[in-house]
């Protein structure tokens, strides 16, 4: 079938994305779903850094590549042997679309940690499916990539049946695109990498979609404490509405000072969300003794942080990565979910606007200013 999609073919180029435009809405060739595959009538899609890593290019990934890995849908058509693995899924199911495939049968399948799949690795970084095919092609029959198996900022996907989470169709669409990043990414940072205790300080560094689900999750594990970090204050303000307890501007000389004053002398969770060095640089400066500091940024993979292994000796530190939020997808989406629904989770104060797919450069120019928490592509 014919699909429109928002396609990257170069990556790195200049500001505004208004006017460079690296995101082209092009009509793709969609080949219908394989064995184990569905195709999916994609009806929201939100704007991630981890998109905005690609366009400038600090997340390397092959092109052409169609976008998009934050989504929801409605199934239309499941492939051959499609209901062997999982629940089933019929037309008409909505589902929320998961950007690490997990295979089932691998080493870390197998041990329970679905999100290091390896298959779903190699798949992700290849720009395939999990099954190592491509059903995209462009005009001139030329294969496109995939996205993190979801390719979302298009009218519809064909997606492996272990890319996506079936939800409760009552379900807003925009609300649901969120539970597979941001809400996955960093309440699980929280519940699954960290499992903050009730009655701990956090400290959350990096209020983008990603960082205020970790605030919400913080809150809703009973921190005593939460402060939160940003350079922008406008975010900082609306972190104290989420329900952090202090907040600091991370731009100010004596940011570190303040947070170890207001905390006793640092946090015992800190979360590091902005994907750059000096964010997870203050991460650690503000963990306290025996604490943990948890990193789900993604900068350059050049990127290096400086970091005295004596700290870690002398103070029992750890730092500990979290990807997509240490999470067991079929899990964990509809117990997020469910605790949206008792208001312990309010997602949808994430939602900053919808855009349709022909307004996607600006919403990225948007994202890059830090002038939004989650805009959504409404398809
Ligand atoms: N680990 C994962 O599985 C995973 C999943 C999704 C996204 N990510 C990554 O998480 C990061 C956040 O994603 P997002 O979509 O929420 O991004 P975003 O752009 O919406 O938010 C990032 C925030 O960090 C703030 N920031 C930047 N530098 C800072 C600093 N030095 N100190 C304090 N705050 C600073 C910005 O002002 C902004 O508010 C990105 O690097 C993204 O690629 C990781
Ligand atoms: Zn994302
Ligand atoms: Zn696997």
């Amino acid at each position: 079938m014919q699909i429109n999609a928002a396609v990257l073919r170069e990556s790195g180029l200049g500001l505004p994305y208004a006017t460079s435009r690296p995101l082209a809405v092009e009509q793709l060739h969609l080949d219908p779903p394989g064995p184990g595959e569905v195709l999916i009538q994609i009806k929201a899609a939100g704007l991630c850094h981890s998109d905005l890593s690609v366009i400038n290019g600090n997340r390397p990934r092959p092109v052409p590549m169609a976008l998009g890995h934050e989504a929801a849908g409605v199934v239309v058509e499941v492939g051959p042997d499609a209901g062997g693995s999982g629940p089933e899924l019929s037309p008409g199911d909505h589902v929320v679309l998961v950007f690490v495939p997990s295979c089932g049968h691998c080493e870390p399948c197998s041990v329970g940690r679905p999100a290091l799949c390896e298959p779903g690795a190699a798949a992700n970084g290849a720009g395939t499916l999990l099954s190592g095919e491509r059903r995209l092609s462009d005009a001139q029959g030329t294969p496109v990539n995939h996205h993190l198996g979801c390719s979302a900022f298009a009218d519809h996907a064909v997606v492996s049946r272990r890319s996506v989470v079936k939800v409760d169709p009552d379900l807003p669409w925009t609300e649901a695109a969120l539970f597979g990043c941001a809400v996955l990414t960093g309440v699980g940072a929280v519940f699954n990498t960290a499992q903050v205790p009730a009655g701990s300080s956090v400290a959350v560094i990096g209020l983008g979609g990603v960082g205020l689900s970790s605030l919400l999750g913080a809150v809703a594990a009973g921190a005593r404490q939460v402060v939160a970090v940003d350079l922008s204050d406008e975010k900082l303000a609306f972190a104290r509405e989420l329900g952090a307890t202090e907040t600091v501007n991370a731009a100010d000389a004596e940011a570190v000072q303040q947070i170890r004053d207001l905390t006793g002398g640092g946090v015992e969770y800190a979360f590091e969300l902005a994907g750059s060095i000096p964010a997870l640089q203050t991460a650690v400066d503000i963990t306290r003794r025996g604490g943990t500091t948890v990193t789900a940024g993604l900068p350059h993979p050049d990127a290096r942080l400086p970091l005295s292994p004596v700290l870690l000796v002398g103070e029992e530190r750890t730092l500990k990565g979290s990807y997509i939020g240490t999470a067991v997808p079929l899990r964990d989406v509809p117990r997020y979910i469910a605790l949206y629904r008792r208001g312990r989770l309010p997602v949808d104060r994430l939602l900053s606007g919808v855009l349709p797919l022909d307004r996607i450069n600006e919403g990225f120019d948007e994202l890059h200013a830090g002038r939004t928490v989650r805009q959504v592509v409404t398809l």
